[in-house]
């Protein structure tokens, strides 16, 4: 349900993103409509997938979605066609996964893919970044943020994302935290249909009812920081204390990479968090899955037993996901909740691996 066809063009660069390798990026904008059923109560734990009609009420709006498109100059045989739809985590934005400092090139994800002959558009979630930022913080919940990514992939199918550039036939979901929750809402509400021809979801296990990490991590953004943020809806927000989303070891991450952070987070909707309870739900969707976590997650992993037996691991989470093509959950040792943001390289090396055999 693409209004527009055409890409909107900020504009075109030519850098290198990656020491050794050469890739073109470019910035664009482009337009999307979606038309979803939200819940009336934005705290709604289950998203409105558990909701009669009466508690649902209907977004119909079109969103300006920013993006960086990253295309290896060469483009193997084994590769063409094949593209990564990136999903940055709440409080973050599409520079998570493109490290732009120097010193932090060989953290970027986009780069490290893109160097190994893979395409990738990374986005700013709705609400984020470059991204529209609808006034009411309540239309931004996982059904319309959802919507919006998978109407991306229909778009990426469908529509050159520049002019000249290759037509995808196969879109690899990748999510960070929130980005993965993004992606399997989609995939319990498409199942089957899903644009998605696999999912890598990072940083995101299931989380029962009531034992999401808590809410007093999050601050409304305006009060956080009132000269950038102060107009907005309070339920705009911002992880303040960035602390818990690194190893608790502080050898294993940059200072630099904590100001960097810092410089780059952004707002995300407080029912990012709220609704987390989606995940344990099921879902019929059919294409490969590969779930992976940091061994020292803080939010998912450390201070529990939870990621320390990988196959009752891999057996807890599999129960909901009963359709897929193939199923793995992958604990990257030394990686924190932001697994890109770490010395720790592997992790970024394996999602590359993983797609691999995904793609
Ligand atoms: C619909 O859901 C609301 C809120 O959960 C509940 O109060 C109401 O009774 C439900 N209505 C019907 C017809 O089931
Ligand atoms: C946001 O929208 C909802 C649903 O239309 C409404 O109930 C709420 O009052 C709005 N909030 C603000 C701050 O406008
Ligand atoms: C940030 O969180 C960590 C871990 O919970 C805590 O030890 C630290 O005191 C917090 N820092 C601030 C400034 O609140
Ligand atoms: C984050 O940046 C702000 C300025 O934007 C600065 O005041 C603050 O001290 C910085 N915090 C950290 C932990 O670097
Ligand atoms: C990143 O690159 C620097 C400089 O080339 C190198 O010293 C460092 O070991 C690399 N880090 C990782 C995790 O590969």
């Amino acid at each position: 349900m693409l209004l527009c066809a055409l890409s909107v063009l900020l504009y075109l660069s030519h850098i290198h993103v990656a020491s050794g390798a050469s890739c073109s990026c470019s910035s664009l904008v482009i337009p999307v409509h979606v038309n979803v059923l939200v819940p009336k109560d934005p705290t709604d734990i289950f998203a409105g997938l558990k909701s009669n009609a009466s508690s649902l009420r209907r977004v119909d709006d079109t969103y300006g979605v920013y993006g960086v498109f990253c295309q290896p100059d060469t483009i193997s045989p084994k590769n063409a066609g094949v593209i990564q739809l990136l999903v940055h985590g709440l409080s973050y934005t599409s520079q998570y996964w493109s490290p732009p400092v120097e010193e932090f090139r060989n953290y970027s994800y986009a780069a490290f893919s893109c160097d190994r002959g893979l395409s990738s558009l990374a986005i700013d979630c709705l609400g984020a970044g470059l991204s529209s930022r609808p006034v009411n913080a309540s239309d931004v919940q996982y059904p319309t943020s959802a919507a919006v990514v998978s109407q991306l992939a229909r778009h990426l199918k469908n529509v050159p994302v520049l002019p000249g550039a290759q037509q995808f036939k196969k879109i690899i979901g990748i999510g960070h935290a929130g980005g993965s929750f993004m992606l399997n809402f989609d995939a319990i509400v498409e199942g089957a249909r899903s644009p998605f021809d696999g999912l890598i979801l990072t940083s995101a296990l299931i989380v029962e009812p009531g034992t999401g990490p808590p809410l007093s991590l999050l601050s409304s953004a305006r009060d956080a920081d009132p000269l950038r943020w102060g107009n907005l809806d309070p339920a705009y927000v911002i992880a303040t204390n960035r602390t818990l989303l690194y190893p608790s070891d502080p050898t294993a991450f940059s200072p630099h990479m904590v100001i960097f952070d810092n410089f780059t987070k952004d707002v995300g909707s407080v029912s990012t968090a709220d609704q987390v309870a989606l995940t344990s739900l099921t879902t019929r969707y059919t294409g490969p899955v590969v779930k992976v976590v940091g061994s020292e997650d803080q939010l998912f992993c450390t201070g529990t037993r939870r990621c320390v037996d990988v196959a009752a691991l891999t057996a807890a989470e599999r129960v909901l996901w009963p359709a897929v093509q193939s199923f793995e959950v992958v604990v990257a040792q030394g990686s924190g909740h932001d697994m890109n943001l770490v010395f720790c390289a592997r992790a970024i090396q394996y999602l590359c691996s993983l797609c691999g055999t995904v793609c």
